[in-house]
């Protein structure tokens, strides 16, 4: 296995929100990290570079509640965490969009946007409210995808960026992404990459996240 370089942009400025201190992995035999530490800042992009198979989704998988580090500290906000769950993560603020898609083929995007959060209005989901965020996220994207459409119909690259609009949506305190340009068209990237550039130049994603509930 080869070491992962970590890479930061632009350099630290806002405080460390997030930090992995000698995470360790192993999978039966299989030691996939031998001991990770970075710092995540407010308001940065911190990408890891490393070759394949060398261990790049694995600390994604660990902030995001995936899975247990076998030994080291996930640190937020100055505490310790344990997520036990990607709920959990969620709940803290921490969205993940995978390299291997997590979107339900045979669900509309709304429904994938909402999916275990949906609005609720006096008479049950209002589906109404959630269609029109989900025009305006598409929007924003400048994309035109159809909220009604299934998501087994769009391409993989339209796909990706539901993703991406249900990780906005959620109003992370911290975005993974794993690979996220692989699916893309060139012209899909570029939107992709001015949404990365929009939320630094905002200083970062939402505070509220912060303080455990
Ligand atoms: N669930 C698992 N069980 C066994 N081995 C695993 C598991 N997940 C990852 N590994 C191994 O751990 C190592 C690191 O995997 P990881 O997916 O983090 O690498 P990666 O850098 O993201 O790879 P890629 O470039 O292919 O996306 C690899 O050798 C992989 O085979
Ligand atoms: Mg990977």
């Amino acid at each position: 296995m080869s070491a992962i370089d970590i890479h930061q942009d632009p350099p630290n400025t806002g405080g460390v929100v997030l930090a992995a201190r000698h995470v360790t992995k192993s999978f039966g035999a299989v030691r996939a990290l031998k001991g990770v530490n970075f710092d995540v800042h407010r308001g940065q992009v911190t990408t890891l570079l490393a070759e394949n198979g060398a261990g790049k989704s694995t600390p994604m998988k660990i902030l995001s509640g995936v899975q247990r580090p076998s030994t080291g500290e996930i640190i937020l906000d100055g505490a310790a965490v344990d997520f036990g769950s990607t709920t959990e993560a969620q709940e803290r603020g921490i969205c993940i969009f995978h390299q291997e898609l997590s979107l339900a083929h045979n669900l509309s995007v709304r429904d994938n946007i909402f999916m275990g959060r949906e609005i609720r209005g006096r008479f049950g989901v209002d589906y109404a409210e959630e269609e029109r965020q989900v025009r305006k996220l598409m929007k924003e994207l400048e994309e035109d995808i159809d909220p009604l459409e299934m998501v087994e119909n769009l391409r993989l690259g339209q796909q990706q960026i539901v993703e991406i609009a249900r990780a906005l949506s959620v109003d992370a305190l911290i975005l993974i992404m794993d690979e996220p340009t692989s699916a893309l068209s060139a012209a899909e990237v570029e939107v992709l990459f001015k949404v990365i550039h929009d939320l630094k130049a905002k200083g970062g994603l939402d505070r509220r996240y912060l303080a455990p509930p």
